[in-house]
């Protein structure tokens, strides 16, 4: 290993992201003073005030034409920007210029680990949602993943909020770079979809503060989102939108928050209530936009003393602070771009820094194409384009380039591909839209001819590549799936896969965790692919034919079955109808699995790369850790480090360890590298009840670093 001084001299010291980059701050609120605003708002009549802070369409606002301001408009976010509906109700409008990128999905983002490449991310999609003539994108989603089971895990970005923070937080940037504003959602605690426009969420208050707050606090202080979307949940026995301890206490109070709340669509639930709690905006699913409670009853409200003039004031000040910061008077806004060349390079960049290779312990990767004379490829999924799908946001996507296209491009010249999709997948229609058939056999479910088909095209080849997984309808807003099981049968269908040909190599297409335990087994090689975005396909051959060299680190456990997660060993999931109740409070994802000792299939953080890795010794050196780390292969690669800090002894009731800092570093062939990770003051922080505030503790504070949460062989000690 190289001396250390001779490291500080010689190469570029690499800093960790860290919770509280302000001196990276976009001022966005800055744009704008608040004389420009008061001398806009001073001109309103009261019913202008209101038009501003209701829908007066699906996916727009009131503003002000007297003043030459437009209506508000905004767009669904989070994986690119949505088709255009009707203006008054949400059938498709049926446009043929309504066409964008299709991006990676949240988990996807998160598992890059990267959050220059989050925020390019935000840049590109910001670009598309300013070409499309809107001002809000309704993007990024932060709430944390508490269950594997969550219908929207795949827009959401992990179980772990530091992570999550670390990467929607410059994905924010980039949006407001670009002249229109991010909108965090969904703010707070709607971490399900069963009963999610009813269920309340009883969670304690070092819980609440540290965990499901804690993305919206980092990003809400440092990067200055121009919205903050109300979710549909109660908390605590009060609906989101009208949670003034939430909203006026919280979010405007102790954050300052200078922004906008906007509910989530038909999440309002009163006038009175919800402006004097903190609403800003009441956005809907029906058209009768005057009988919004922001809308007439609001004005009556006011003309009859029941709502006070000042809130109407406040609400709309806000409102026009954006409006102005956004540049919506300005003739020089930055008018954006959709559909390019330079997005569609940039997805497959990070689609391709996204892949996460659990395992390849045949070494079947990378591909040699001149190994094989035939390669079968079987799966729904390796056909199935995923930018639409389910219910909520979908992106018209100009082009999709599905994983068998993808890899047809690659070596469709040199090797036969086959192709057989194996099974089918059904679904049944409920009053909130498609569910898949779970339990299936594998002599009910899988159609006979499509499952002879696949055992022949298997038969007949050299290798297999099985692309499994869910698909859009399986992972959708406004359902939750009822259990883990890799739905359409795949199970039984790889086992027989399996029989006919030993040589698997298998690829998961999903947003969220799956029961892998009979993919793992049958499989020598396996990939988790996402929903990977417009060049999903490409991405994939890219990391498998060692284009790429495999970077992504799974920002989720992937736990061995559902009772290794908190909530459901705890039958804390989806609660009562009424009520649920997060009884393993800050023991959410591996929190759980190591306070109890148990082993997951594929821990949070772990990636496989073709390189190897090195890291030497760990030293602490202003606020800051700093170890050297060299690639001891000759491919160059990435390598995230990642450290995770265990609280002292004299603090009851804290998890085992959490993430505390990482960073992703590149490497060459050989090439050494040193890190350094710092440590916030945040990342010592917990919340105490009885003083009301995050403190520190003094004592000891164990860093372990390594490359996983369960690879994790360097320690050190920093004392507080
Ligand atoms: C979703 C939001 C979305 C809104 C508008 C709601 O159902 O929860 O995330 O932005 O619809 O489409």
């Amino acid at each position: 290993m190289k001396h250390l001084t001779s490291l500080l001299a010689g190469a570029l010291l690499l800093s960790s992201n860290s919770l509280a980059a302000s001196d990276e701050t976009e001022p966005f609120f800055s744009r704008v003073s608040d004389a420009e605003v008061e001398a806009v708002l001073d001109q309103l009549t009261l019913d202008e005030k209101v038009s501003l802070l209701h829908g007066s369409g699906m996916f727009y606002s009131g503003g002000v034409p007297r003043l030459g301001i437009s209506e508000m408009a905004y767009t669904d976010g989070p994986i690119g920007v949505r088709e255009e509906i009707e203006r008054d109700s949400w059938n498709p409008a049926g446009r043929d210029d309504d066409y964008a990128t299709y991006f990676p999905s949240g988990t996807a983002l998160a598992a890059t680990w990267d959050p220059d490449l989050a925020e390019r991310y935000g840049a590109a999609i910001g670009a598309e949602t300013r070409a499309r003539g809107k001002d809000m994108l309704l993007a990024p989603s932060i709430n944390v993943i508490r269950t594997p089971l969550c219908g929207r895990n795949y827009e959401y970005f992990s179980e772990e909020p530091f992570l999550t923070a670390s990467l929607a937080g410059p994905y924010v940037k980039g949006v407001q770079s670009q002249d229109v504003f991010a909108c965090v959602k969904h703010f707070v605690a709607n971490n399900q979809e069963t009963n999610r426009g009813s269920i309340s969420v009883e969670v304690d208050e070092t819980t609440f503060r540290e965990l499901y707050l804690r993305p919206f606090e980092s990003i809400v202080k440092t990067y200055q989102p121009g919205a903050v979307m109300g979710a549909y949940n109660r908390i605590r026995g009060t609906y989101a939108c009208e949670n003034p301890y939430l909203l006026d206490e919280i979010l405007k109070g102790e954050w300052a928050y200078p922004g906008i709340v906007v509910s989530d669509w038909a999440a309002t639930h009163s006038t009175k209530a919800s402006i004097e709690a903190g609403l800003d905006v009441e956005m809907g699913t029906e058209a009768d936009f005057e009988n919004y409670y922001f809308a007439q009853p609001l004005i009556e409200g006011v003309k009859s003393g029941a709502v006070a003039r000042s809130e109407v004031d406040e609400a709309a000040r806000r409102v026009l602070r954006v409006m102005l910061a956004t540049g919506k008077t300005d003739p020089d806004r930055a008018q954006g771009a959709i559909n390019t060349k330079e997005h569609s390079a940039l997805v497959r960049e990070v689609a391709r820094n996204a892949i996460v290779l659990l395992k390849d312990h045949a070494k079947l990767l990378p591909l040699d194409p001149s190994k094989y004379q035939r390669i079968a490829v079987i799966g729904d999924n390796a056909t199935r384009q995923q930018a639409m799908g389910g219910f909520g946001a979908s992106v018209k996507a100009r082009y999709e380039v599905t994983p068998l296209q993808g890899l047809q491009n690659a070596i469709g010249d040199s090797v036969e591909l086959t192709y057989a999709r194996g099974y089918r997948p059904n679904y049944f229609k409920t009053g909130e839209g498609w569910v898949p058939i779970w339990e299936q056999t594998i002599d009910q479910a899988l159609d006979p001819a499509l499952l002879e088909e696949a055992i022949e095209t298997a038969r007949a080849a050299d290798l297999v590549i099985f692309v499994a997984g869910t698909n859009r309808d399986v992972e959708s807003e406004a359902a939750d799936r009822k259990n883990l099981t890799l739905p359409f049968g795949q199970d039984a269908l790889l086992t027989v896969l399996k029989a006919v040909n030993p040589n698997i190599l298998t690829v998961v297409v999903a947003g969220a965790p799956v029961d892998l335990n009979i993919v793992d087994a049958k499989s020598d090689t396996l990939v988790w692919a996402w929903y990977n975005g417009s060049e999903t396909g490409n991405a994939l051959s890219d990391v498998l034919l060692g284009k790429a060299n495999p970077s992504g680190k799974l920002p989720f456990t992937l736990p061995k079955s559902l009772d290794q997660i908190g909530a459901h060993a705890l039958d804390a999931f989806p609660g009562d109808g009424e009520t649920v109740r997060y009884k393993e409070g800050l023991l959410v994802g591996y929190r759980w699995l190591d306070a109890h000792q148990l082993e997951p299939l594929y821990p949070f953080g772990h990636g496989l790369s073709y390189s190897q890795f090195e890291l030497g010794d760990a030293h602490v050196s202003d606020g800051s850790i700093q170890l050297e780390i060299t690639n001891s292969s000759d491919l160059s690669g990435a390598e995230t480090v990642q450290a995770y800090i265990e609280f002292p002894d004299t603090l009851d009731n804290r998890p085992v360890r959490q993430l505390a800092a990482f960073r992703k570093v590149d490497l060459d062939a050989g090439q050494s590298k040193l890190v350094s990770l710092d440590l916030p003051e945040s990342v010592f922080q917990h919340y105490d009840e009885q003083q009301a505030a995050f403190r520190i503790e003094s004592g000891d504070y164990v860093i372990r670093i390594g490359s996983s949460s369960r690879d994790l062989p360097l320690s050190v000690t920093v004392r507080r």
